[in-house]
């Protein structure tokens, strides 16, 4: 029998349709035997963050998709030092030993974030009793204190530790926050040797944003090379990696990922997360820096994300995780930072109250197509 052009069109698109749904099944198949982690096993680790809330309520339901998904975690706040060293002599252990007797229940690489910040840390961290503001030898010991004292209690037991976050401005070189006015350029060092004094065995990482930025990468490469001269035990960077569908570019990305790893470091990617919203500042025209006032105009997927951006997510997604498997041999983790959109920080920064669509699982803790995506890239 002979088919005309037509019914051959036909056929085959009924075939293609055929074998796109038993390629579907398949996968459904695969994911429900396995998980991100498994399939990423040989790769990196891959890992969450967990909130506060999480870790105090560890509701069933979301602890036990932690524990199938990721093999590392952080605390996305509670070692800061704000929530775990509130006041001079009080330390608040509770969630910070929770979770690492979590981890330690389900055998997962554990990051301690973080010891020296210039955010989430209470201002009398920078004066003496009478409001002063400390000099440099007292602000070292205070430092020196804070590591010694929760680093110390997680010795052997922590993996990494993001041990300063974003000290360094974009295109300007070192932050001018009180660590740096106080201590100078050197905080730097001093907070990776008070780590490494304390806990022999962790990887010691620097951790920061926009690290595709070429000041900053510039300026971070020079001080690798200095600083493992004067023998600072710098171990890896940390690329927080709070993107969007069209920032950064990924050949700067790329870059830097490169230029870190030419240094020797090892690369972890620990805050992951993509933002579809609207860039507010856009809208209103005004610094970064500023706060911004909702409008439904920067919020405009309150009920779903359209198919075509869900689309685009998933696409950026596995350019991104592409680009991870062609480092692989250096990067030792790919961190979310955090589970399911419901709980993201990004709906609240930089304006609060949006919906925003971030992570690989949604607000009912089901895999979304950028989870299927990934998967499929080790299928
Ligand atoms: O826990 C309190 C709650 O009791 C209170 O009712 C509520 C009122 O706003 O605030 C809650 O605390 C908030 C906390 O997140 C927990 O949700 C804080 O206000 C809020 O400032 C805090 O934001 C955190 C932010 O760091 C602070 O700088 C985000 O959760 C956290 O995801 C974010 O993480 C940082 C990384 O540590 C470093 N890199 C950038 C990244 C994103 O900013």
């Amino acid at each position: 029998m002979t088919i005309n052009r037509r019914q051959f069109l036909l056929q085959s698109s009924a075939t293609l349709a055929a074998l796109a749904t038993i390629k579907q099944r398949a996968l459904a198949k695969a994911l429900e035997i396995t998980s991100i982690k498994d399939l990423y096993k040989d790769d990196f680790y891959i890992g969450t963050a967990i909130g506060d809330r999480q870790m105090h309520e560890a509701n069933p339901k979301f602890m036990n998709l932690v524990a199938k998904e990721f093999n590392a975690v952080t605390m996305e706040n509670s070692m800061k030092w704000e929530r775990v060293h509130p006041r001079p002599g009080k330390w608040n252990w509770e969630l910070a030993d929770k979770f690492m007797d979590f981890a330690d229940k389900h055998k997962m690489f554990k990051v301690g974030h973080v010891l020296v910040w210039h955010s989430q840390v209470p201002s009398w961290v920078f004066q003496d009793e009478a409001g002063k503001p400390l000099d440099k030898n007292a602000l070292l010991a205070r430092m020196r204190g804070h590591i010694g004292k929760i680093a110390g209690r997680y010795a052997g037991r922590m993996n990494s530790w993001d041990v300063v976050n974003e000290a360094i401005d974009e295109d300007k070189g070192w932050r001018k926050s009180p660590w740096f006015n106080i201590i100078g350029p050197d905080f730097m060092d001093y907070a990776f040797n008070f780590a490494r004094e304390t806990d022999s065995s962790a990887q010691l990482v620097y951790n920061d944003y926009n690290m595709h930025n070429p000041g900053k990468r510039a300026f971070l490469v020079d001080y690798i090379r200095k600083a493992k001269k004067r023998g600072v035990p710098i171990q890896g960077v940390g690329l927080q990696g709070h993107v969007g569908l069209d920032f950064p570019d990924i050949s700067e990305f790329e870059a830097s990922l490169k230029a870190y790893a030419a240094e020797g470091m090892r690369l972890h990617i620990t805050e992951l997360d993509l933002d579809v919203l609207p860039v507010a500042w856009e809208f209103s025209g005004a610094e970064i820096s500023a706060s911004f006032e909702y409008s439904d105009k920067i919020n405009p997927y309150p009920n779903g994300l359209p198919a075509k951006v869900e689309q685009q997510l998933t696409d950026r997604y596995v350019e991104f995780f592409k680009l991870f498997l062609k480092y692989r041999d250096h990067i030792d983790r790919v961190t979310f930072w955090g589970v399911s959109d419901k709980n993201s920080w990004k709906n609240d920064f930089p304006v609060k109250g949006r919906t925003n669509y971030p992570l690989l699982f949604d607000r009912n803790f089901e895999r979304k197509p950028c989870y299927d995506a990934i998967a499929k890239l080790k299928i």
